[in-house]
């Protein structure tokens, strides 16, 4: 059995996805979402799917208290869905390619502190790329920046706005994220 603490900051659509994903499989446990935003979407998502969400604060991540609920729940993969904040070192360093990111473009592009959300489908938008997509990967102490597991594209047109960029990008992260996460803990 392996267990899994899901991260996220806001609405937490793909926290949601990967719980459902994973109900009925019985070697892996979402044990618990840890949520940096006391007025994030993702509280009353895992109200609703039973399962426990612990908020916190810069502080319990500055003083390691995350770090012991980690241990404490025996964690053995971290999947930040929508986490906004930058994971510790001492975290990093420990769970070493054992926290996966998924990324709403196709990095290196697009990605750095401050290229979250629809700031990113802004930017796509702007340069008038002709695909933007996703990018799941490995997590180090710097922002976007571990190996890349996998990355899908989708194509864009002059049609496309920031909204729709996002919606078609949303669509790939629902499709691939579960099924990676299952495939990179398996290996
Ligand atoms: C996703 O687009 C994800 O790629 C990015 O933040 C967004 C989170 O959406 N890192 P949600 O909270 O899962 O609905």
């Amino acid at each position: 059995m392996k267990n899994l603490a899901i991260f996220a900051s806001g609405s937490g659509s793909n926290a949601e996805n990967i719980i459902n994903f994973f109900k009925d499989n019985n070697e892996v446990n979402i044990k618990l979402i840890l949520c940096n935003n006391p007025s994030a979407f993702v509280i009353e998502r895992a109200k609703r799917l039973n399962t426990p969400c612990k908020i916190f604060d810069k502080k319990d991540m500055k003083d390691g208290n995350i770090f012991t609920i980690l241990k404490e729940n025996s964690i053995d993969y971290i999947i930040l869905a929508g986490f906004l904040w930058l994971v510790p070192k001492e975290i990093t360093s420990y769970y070493d390619k054992k926290i996966i990111n998924i990324h709403p473009a196709l990095l290196p592009n697009y990605g750095g502190k401050g290229m979250y959300g629809d700031k990113v489908h802004k930017s796509v938008y702007e340069n008038k790329e002709d695909k933007s997509g996703i990018t799941i990967h490995f997590v180090n102490e710097f922002f976007d920046n571990g190996d890349i597991i996998f990355q899908a594209e989708t194509k864009l047109t002059r049609e496309d706005t920031p909204d729709t960029i996002a919606k078609k990008v949303h669509e790939l992260e629902y499709e691939y994220f579960p099924k990676i996460i299952s495939k990179t803990i398996s290996l």
